[in-house]
Protein backbone atom coordinates (compact mmCIF):
# COMPACT_ATOMS: atom_id res chain seq x y z
CA UNK A 1 0.00 0.00 0.00
CA UNK A 2 1.41 3.57 -1.43
CA UNK A 3 1.72 6.46 1.59
CA UNK A 4 0.20 9.56 -0.92
CA UNK A 5 2.22 12.32 1.39
CA UNK A 6 1.18 16.29 0.80
CA UNK A 7 4.65 17.97 0.27
CA UNK A 8 4.16 21.23 -1.67
CA UNK A 9 0.92 23.82 -1.26
CA UNK A 10 -0.74 25.26 -4.68
CA UNK A 11 1.21 28.52 -3.58
CA UNK A 12 4.94 26.93 -3.51
CA UNK A 13 3.41 25.16 -6.90
CA UNK A 14 2.64 28.17 -8.17
CA UNK A 15 5.98 30.21 -7.65
CA UNK A 16 7.69 27.16 -8.86
CA UNK A 17 6.42 27.51 -12.06
CA UNK A 18 6.43 31.17 -12.66
CA UNK A 19 9.97 31.16 -11.71
CA UNK A 20 11.13 29.33 -13.75
CA UNK A 21 9.51 31.05 -16.94
CA UNK A 22 10.63 34.08 -15.27
CA UNK A 23 14.41 32.70 -15.49
CA UNK A 24 14.09 31.33 -18.83
CA UNK A 25 12.95 34.69 -20.35
CA UNK A 26 15.92 36.25 -17.90
CA UNK A 27 18.59 33.70 -18.90
CA UNK A 28 18.22 33.98 -23.03
CA UNK A 29 17.22 37.69 -23.38
CA UNK A 30 20.22 38.21 -20.73
CA UNK A 31 22.34 36.70 -23.22
CA UNK A 32 20.63 38.29 -25.93
CA UNK A 33 22.17 41.51 -23.93
CA UNK A 34 25.38 40.56 -22.98
CA UNK A 35 26.30 39.10 -26.50
CA UNK A 36 23.72 40.26 -29.10
CA UNK A 37 24.97 38.45 -32.13
CA UNK A 38 24.34 35.49 -29.54
CA UNK A 39 21.54 35.06 -32.53
CA UNK A 40 24.03 34.92 -35.06
CA UNK A 41 25.89 37.71 -37.17
CA UNK A 42 23.18 36.34 -40.08
CA UNK A 43 20.27 37.44 -38.32
CA UNK A 44 17.64 40.13 -39.35
CA UNK A 45 19.54 43.41 -40.61
CA UNK A 46 18.72 46.63 -38.27
CA UNK A 47 16.08 47.95 -40.41
CA UNK A 48 14.14 44.70 -40.18
CA UNK A 49 15.23 43.90 -37.00
CA UNK A 50 13.40 46.95 -35.66
CA UNK A 51 10.36 45.72 -37.64
CA UNK A 52 10.53 42.34 -36.11
CA UNK A 53 11.04 44.02 -32.39
CA UNK A 54 14.97 41.83 -31.81
CA UNK A 55 16.32 45.77 -30.56
CA UNK A 56 18.37 45.73 -27.86
CA UNK A 57 15.32 48.55 -25.95
CA UNK A 58 12.97 45.48 -26.72
CA UNK A 59 15.13 42.57 -25.34
CA UNK A 60 15.49 44.69 -22.39
CA UNK A 61 12.27 45.58 -21.59
CA UNK A 62 11.32 41.70 -21.59
CA UNK A 63 14.38 41.46 -19.13
CA UNK A 64 13.31 44.03 -16.55
CA UNK A 65 9.98 42.72 -17.04
CA UNK A 66 11.07 39.17 -16.13
CA UNK A 67 13.00 40.65 -13.80
CA UNK A 68 10.13 42.32 -12.02
CA UNK A 69 8.01 38.65 -11.91
CA UNK A 70 10.97 37.39 -10.55
CA UNK A 71 11.38 39.87 -7.46
CA UNK A 72 7.79 39.65 -6.85
CA UNK A 73 7.83 36.10 -6.71
CA UNK A 74 10.56 35.75 -4.66
CA UNK A 75 8.95 37.25 -1.87
CA UNK A 76 5.79 35.92 -2.55
CA UNK A 77 7.92 32.49 -1.45
CA UNK A 78 9.26 34.13 1.39
CA UNK A 79 6.11 35.30 2.94
CA UNK A 80 4.37 31.95 2.02
CA UNK A 81 7.07 30.16 3.90
CA UNK A 82 5.66 31.55 7.09
CA UNK A 83 1.80 29.74 6.53
CA UNK A 84 2.83 26.19 5.96
CA UNK A 85 5.46 23.29 7.35
CA UNK A 86 6.03 22.07 3.79
CA UNK A 87 6.58 25.24 2.96
CA UNK A 88 9.27 26.06 4.90
CA UNK A 89 12.64 27.71 3.84
CA UNK A 90 15.09 25.12 5.38
CA UNK A 91 18.90 26.02 5.84
CA UNK A 92 21.03 22.35 5.95
CA UNK A 93 21.81 21.36 8.88
CA UNK A 94 25.30 21.16 8.44
CA UNK A 95 26.13 21.01 12.01
CA UNK A 96 24.55 17.61 12.53
CA UNK A 97 25.31 13.97 12.47
CA UNK A 98 22.49 13.15 10.35
CA UNK A 99 22.68 15.90 7.36
CA UNK A 100 26.17 14.29 6.68
CA UNK A 101 24.50 10.46 7.06
CA UNK A 102 22.30 11.48 4.91
CA UNK A 103 24.42 13.17 2.28
CA UNK A 104 26.50 10.29 2.32
CA UNK A 105 23.43 7.61 1.41
CA UNK A 106 22.57 10.08 -1.48
CA UNK A 107 25.75 9.92 -3.07
CA UNK A 108 25.99 6.18 -2.98
CA UNK A 109 22.22 6.07 -4.58
CA UNK A 110 23.63 8.45 -7.17
CA UNK A 111 26.39 6.53 -7.76
CA UNK A 112 24.24 3.60 -7.83
CA UNK A 113 25.94 1.72 -5.26
CA UNK A 114 22.99 1.39 -2.61
CA UNK A 115 19.39 2.60 -2.31
CA UNK A 116 19.03 5.72 0.30
CA UNK A 117 15.99 5.43 3.54
CA UNK A 118 12.85 6.85 1.73
CA UNK A 119 13.20 10.56 1.83
CA UNK A 120 10.94 13.46 1.40
CA UNK A 121 13.53 15.78 0.24
CA UNK A 122 17.57 14.51 0.49
CA UNK A 123 20.05 15.87 1.88
CA UNK A 124 21.94 17.11 -1.26
CA UNK A 125 18.55 18.61 -2.66
CA UNK A 126 17.99 20.74 -0.10
CA UNK A 127 21.63 22.07 -0.03
CA UNK A 128 21.23 22.63 -3.93
CA UNK A 129 17.94 24.63 -3.15
CA UNK A 130 19.86 26.93 -0.39
CA UNK A 131 22.03 28.02 -2.87
CA UNK A 132 19.68 28.35 -5.73
CA UNK A 133 17.28 30.60 -3.23
CA UNK A 134 21.10 32.18 -2.49
CA UNK A 135 21.63 33.12 -6.38
CA UNK A 136 17.76 34.13 -6.99
CA UNK A 137 18.61 36.86 -4.50
CA UNK A 138 22.06 37.78 -5.92
CA UNK A 139 20.65 38.11 -9.45
CA UNK A 140 18.01 40.14 -7.93
CA UNK A 141 20.46 42.32 -6.25
CA UNK A 142 22.83 42.28 -9.05
CA UNK A 143 19.85 43.05 -11.62
CA UNK A 144 18.44 45.64 -10.04
CA UNK A 145 21.47 47.27 -9.28
CA UNK A 146 22.66 47.43 -12.62
CA UNK A 147 19.36 48.51 -13.57
CA UNK A 148 19.70 51.45 -10.84
CA UNK A 149 22.41 53.21 -12.43
CA UNK A 150 20.56 54.88 -15.49
CA UNK A 151 19.13 56.82 -11.87
CA UNK A 152 21.57 57.23 -9.83
CA UNK A 153 19.57 59.00 -7.58
CA UNK A 154 16.78 56.73 -7.78
CA UNK A 155 14.94 53.99 -5.79
CA UNK A 156 17.07 50.94 -7.15
CA UNK A 157 20.11 52.64 -6.79
CA UNK A 158 19.34 53.58 -2.92
CA UNK A 159 18.78 49.75 -2.56
CA UNK A 160 20.90 47.92 -4.12
CA UNK A 161 23.75 50.58 -5.64
CA UNK A 162 25.78 49.61 -3.38
CA UNK A 163 25.67 45.84 -4.81
CA UNK A 164 27.50 46.85 -7.92
CA UNK A 165 30.18 49.18 -6.10
CA UNK A 166 30.98 46.37 -3.22
CA UNK A 167 31.43 43.55 -6.84
CA UNK A 168 34.09 46.29 -7.94
CA UNK A 169 31.95 48.89 -10.51
CA UNK A 170 29.89 48.12 -13.27
CA UNK A 171 31.90 45.12 -15.22
CA UNK A 172 32.54 43.38 -12.36
CA UNK A 173 28.49 43.62 -11.90
CA UNK A 174 28.52 42.57 -15.33
CA UNK A 175 30.85 39.60 -14.63
CA UNK A 176 28.92 38.39 -11.60
CA UNK A 177 25.27 38.57 -12.92
CA UNK A 178 26.44 36.61 -15.81
CA UNK A 179 28.63 33.57 -14.03
CA UNK A 180 25.87 33.27 -11.86
CA UNK A 181 23.13 33.03 -14.46
CA UNK A 182 25.03 29.85 -16.06
CA UNK A 183 25.40 28.27 -12.70
CA UNK A 184 21.51 28.60 -11.99
CA UNK A 185 21.51 26.58 -15.56
CA UNK A 186 24.18 24.30 -14.56
CA UNK A 187 21.72 23.83 -11.53
CA UNK A 188 18.67 23.63 -13.91
CA UNK A 189 20.25 20.66 -15.54
CA UNK A 190 21.09 18.78 -12.71
CA UNK A 191 17.81 19.62 -11.15
CA UNK A 192 15.82 17.83 -14.01
CA UNK A 193 18.05 14.82 -14.16
CA UNK A 194 17.74 14.18 -10.66
CA UNK A 195 14.33 14.62 -9.96
CA UNK A 196 13.37 12.53 -13.10
CA UNK A 197 15.43 9.65 -12.22
CA UNK A 198 14.00 9.91 -8.79
CA UNK A 199 10.73 9.39 -10.38
CA UNK A 200 12.17 6.35 -12.70
CA UNK A 201 14.11 4.23 -9.35
CA UNK A 202 11.13 5.25 -7.13
CA UNK A 203 8.12 5.69 -8.72
CA UNK A 204 7.69 8.07 -6.53
CA UNK A 205 5.54 10.43 -8.28
CA UNK A 206 8.14 12.98 -7.75
CA UNK A 207 8.09 15.15 -11.29
CA UNK A 208 4.09 15.43 -10.83
CA UNK A 209 4.36 16.43 -7.55
CA UNK A 210 5.34 19.89 -8.81
CA UNK A 211 2.00 19.78 -10.25
CA UNK A 212 0.00 17.83 -8.11
CA UNK A 213 1.64 18.75 -4.35
CA UNK A 214 2.02 14.86 -3.37
CA UNK A 215 4.69 12.12 -3.02
CA UNK A 216 4.08 8.49 -2.84
CA UNK A 217 6.14 6.57 -0.51
CA UNK A 218 6.14 2.27 0.69
CA UNK A 219 7.56 3.18 4.27
CA UNK A 220 7.35 6.46 6.25
CA UNK A 221 10.06 8.58 5.14
CA UNK A 222 12.45 9.57 7.75
CA UNK A 223 12.16 13.49 7.44
CA UNK A 224 8.20 13.55 7.61
CA UNK A 225 8.52 15.95 10.57
CA UNK A 226 9.20 18.50 7.66
CA UNK A 227 5.38 18.44 6.82
CA UNK A 228 3.91 17.09 9.48
C1 LIG B 1 17.94 34.31 -12.91
C2 LIG B 1 17.79 35.55 -13.24
C3 LIG B 1 18.61 36.31 -14.25
C4 LIG B 1 19.40 35.86 -15.28
C5 LIG B 1 19.66 34.41 -15.69
C6 LIG B 1 19.97 37.04 -15.93
C7 LIG B 1 20.86 37.02 -16.98
C8 LIG B 1 21.55 38.12 -17.46
C9 LIG B 1 22.65 38.08 -18.38
C10 LIG B 1 23.27 36.81 -18.96
C11 LIG B 1 23.03 39.36 -18.62
C12 LIG B 1 24.17 39.84 -19.52
C13 LIG B 1 25.36 40.16 -18.64
C14 LIG B 1 26.59 40.54 -19.46
O1 LIG B 1 27.18 39.64 -20.08
O2 LIG B 1 26.93 41.72 -19.47
C15 LIG B 1 22.16 40.24 -17.88
C16 LIG B 1 22.23 41.63 -17.86
C17 LIG B 1 21.42 42.43 -17.09
N1 LIG B 1 20.43 42.00 -16.23
FE1 LIG B 1 19.95 40.11 -15.77
N2 LIG B 1 19.49 38.17 -15.30
C18 LIG B 1 18.66 37.77 -14.27
C19 LIG B 1 17.99 38.57 -13.38
C20 LIG B 1 17.92 39.95 -13.49
C21 LIG B 1 17.07 40.79 -12.66
C22 LIG B 1 16.13 40.33 -11.56
C23 LIG B 1 17.28 42.07 -13.08
C24 LIG B 1 16.60 43.29 -12.53
C25 LIG B 1 15.99 44.18 -13.29
C26 LIG B 1 18.29 42.05 -14.12
C27 LIG B 1 18.82 43.16 -14.76
C28 LIG B 1 19.85 43.14 -15.65
C29 LIG B 1 20.52 44.33 -16.15
C30 LIG B 1 20.20 45.78 -15.75
C31 LIG B 1 21.49 43.89 -17.06
C32 LIG B 1 22.44 44.77 -17.88
C33 LIG B 1 21.66 45.32 -19.04
C34 LIG B 1 22.52 46.15 -19.97
O3 LIG B 1 23.74 46.26 -19.78
O4 LIG B 1 21.94 46.67 -20.95
N3 LIG B 1 18.64 40.73 -14.36
N4 LIG B 1 21.27 39.45 -17.18
C1 LIG C 1 15.31 27.37 -13.62
C2 LIG C 1 14.60 26.32 -13.39
C3 LIG C 1 14.24 25.79 -12.02
C4 LIG C 1 14.53 26.26 -10.76
C5 LIG C 1 15.34 27.49 -10.36
C6 LIG C 1 13.91 25.34 -9.82
C7 LIG C 1 13.98 25.47 -8.43
C8 LIG C 1 13.43 24.61 -7.51
C9 LIG C 1 13.48 24.76 -6.08
C10 LIG C 1 14.15 25.92 -5.35
C11 LIG C 1 12.82 23.71 -5.53
C12 LIG C 1 12.61 23.44 -4.04
C13 LIG C 1 11.35 24.09 -3.55
C14 LIG C 1 11.33 24.11 -2.04
O1 LIG C 1 11.11 23.05 -1.43
O2 LIG C 1 11.58 25.20 -1.46
C15 LIG C 1 12.37 22.86 -6.63
C16 LIG C 1 11.70 21.67 -6.48
C17 LIG C 1 11.30 20.88 -7.53
N1 LIG C 1 11.40 21.16 -8.88
FE1 LIG C 1 12.33 22.73 -9.69
N2 LIG C 1 13.27 24.34 -10.51
C18 LIG C 1 13.44 24.59 -11.87
C19 LIG C 1 12.93 23.83 -12.92
C20 LIG C 1 12.25 22.65 -12.79
C21 LIG C 1 11.77 21.83 -13.90
C22 LIG C 1 11.93 22.14 -15.40
C23 LIG C 1 11.16 20.75 -13.34
C24 LIG C 1 10.49 19.62 -14.09
C25 LIG C 1 11.04 18.47 -14.23
C26 LIG C 1 11.25 20.88 -11.89
C27 LIG C 1 10.73 20.00 -10.97
C28 LIG C 1 10.83 20.12 -9.60
C29 LIG C 1 10.35 19.12 -8.66
C30 LIG C 1 9.67 17.79 -9.02
C31 LIG C 1 10.66 19.59 -7.37
C32 LIG C 1 10.43 18.85 -6.04
C33 LIG C 1 11.69 18.10 -5.78
C34 LIG C 1 11.96 17.82 -4.33
O3 LIG C 1 11.03 17.62 -3.56
O4 LIG C 1 13.16 17.78 -3.98
N3 LIG C 1 11.93 22.05 -11.59
N4 LIG C 1 12.74 23.43 -7.83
Amino acid sequence: MLRRIFVFSASLRIWHWINFLAIMVLFFTGLYIGTPYFTTSSGYEATYAYEKNITMGFIRFLHFSAGYVLLFSFLFRIFIAFFRKGDRLFIPKFWTIEYWQGLKETVMEYLFIKEHRPMIRNPLARTAYFFVYLMIFFMIATGFGMYGLSDPDGFWASLFGWVVWSLGGEFEAHYWHHIVAWLIILFFILHVYFVSREDFTHKNGEVSSMFSGVKFFEKEPVDIDDVK
